[in-house]
């Protein structure tokens, strides 16, 4: 099955529901719906301005989809602040990032918690974009390979393969996010085939060839093309870039 290359923006905190809408309006302006023909493009806005996005979308018929950033794992109850899957599902929400390094290095998300966000996500019918990644000094150690995949079999285990088949996993190296230093692409190219091997090793081959890989950390108009060239590179987690839309638009351009 032939993977639909998938670019997604993860606003983090920026934005009330009112920038909310002018960026995802400005968005649209500066793209055609035949952009949309090779590659699959999402927004993940903070929650308070998620129904904003939805809105437009749905307004404008806008073939842009509608990510979260996070998620909790119960449908509901005594969980002050949390959001549920259903909740999401209910806006309209297709994808769900789980596993992001900043909620695991800020907000305690450890793999037992990214396990239960992963399956919670696909039981509400959304698709987990399951984020990986090392730390500089993991890198250093030489155990990179080991982190990653060990992350993601950790947030898989007991996932059926044709429900594995459907999620994405993004390859976000921590020292590349936020910090303007890209991982050099052969960096990227062979880590995402390491996260490839490891989904053959525990879900077979077929299913590993239908899991959409992205990669994140610094991508902007200038190096996307470096990172699409790579085998197991489906595709971008945008940060800092997705946050204007023109430059939003000049990395999806890279399809066009
Ligand atoms: P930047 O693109 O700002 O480096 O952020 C990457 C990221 O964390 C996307 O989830």
């Amino acid at each position: 099955m032939a993977r639909k290359d998938l670019i997604v923006g993860n606003w983090k905190m920026n934005a009330t529901h009112l920038e909310a809408i002018q960026m995802v309006q400005k968005l649209s302006y500066r793209l055609e719906t035949d952009d949309f023909e090779r590659v699959e493009v999402a927004v993940c806005p903070p929650f308070t301005a998620l129904r904003s996005v939805q809105t437009v979308i749905e307004t404008d018929h806008l073939p842009i989809r509608l990510g979260a950033q996070d998620v909790h794992w119960q449908e509901s109850g005594a969980y002050t602040g949390a959001v549920s899957p259903g909740m999401l599902r209910s806006l309209g929400v297709r994808f769900v990032i789980v596993g992001h390094s900043e909620r695991r290095a800020m907000f305690g998300d450890d793999d037992a918690a990214v396990a239960r966000k992963t399956v919670a996500v696909l039981d509400a019918g959304m698709i987990p974009i399951v984020a990986v990644g090392e730390s500089l000094e993991q890198r250093e150690a030489g155990t990179t390979e080991e982190i990653i995949t060990g992350q993601l079999t950790a947030a898989l285990r007991g996932i059926a393969p044709e429900r594995v088949a459907t999620l994405v996993v993004a390859y976000e190296p921590i020292w590349a996010i936020g910090t303007g230093r890209t991982a050099d692409p052969d960096i990227a190219g062979q880590a995402t085939a390491q996260l490839r091997a490891a989904l053959s090793a525990t879900s077979g081959n077929e299913v590993a060839a239908a899991v959409r890989i992205l990669y994140g950390g610094s991508v902007n108009p200038g190096n996307i093309a470096a990172f699409m060239a790579k085998r197991d590179i489906d595709g971008a987690l945008v940060g800092g870039a997705s946050l204007d839309p023109d430059q939003f638009a000049a990395i999806v351009r890279y399809w066009v």
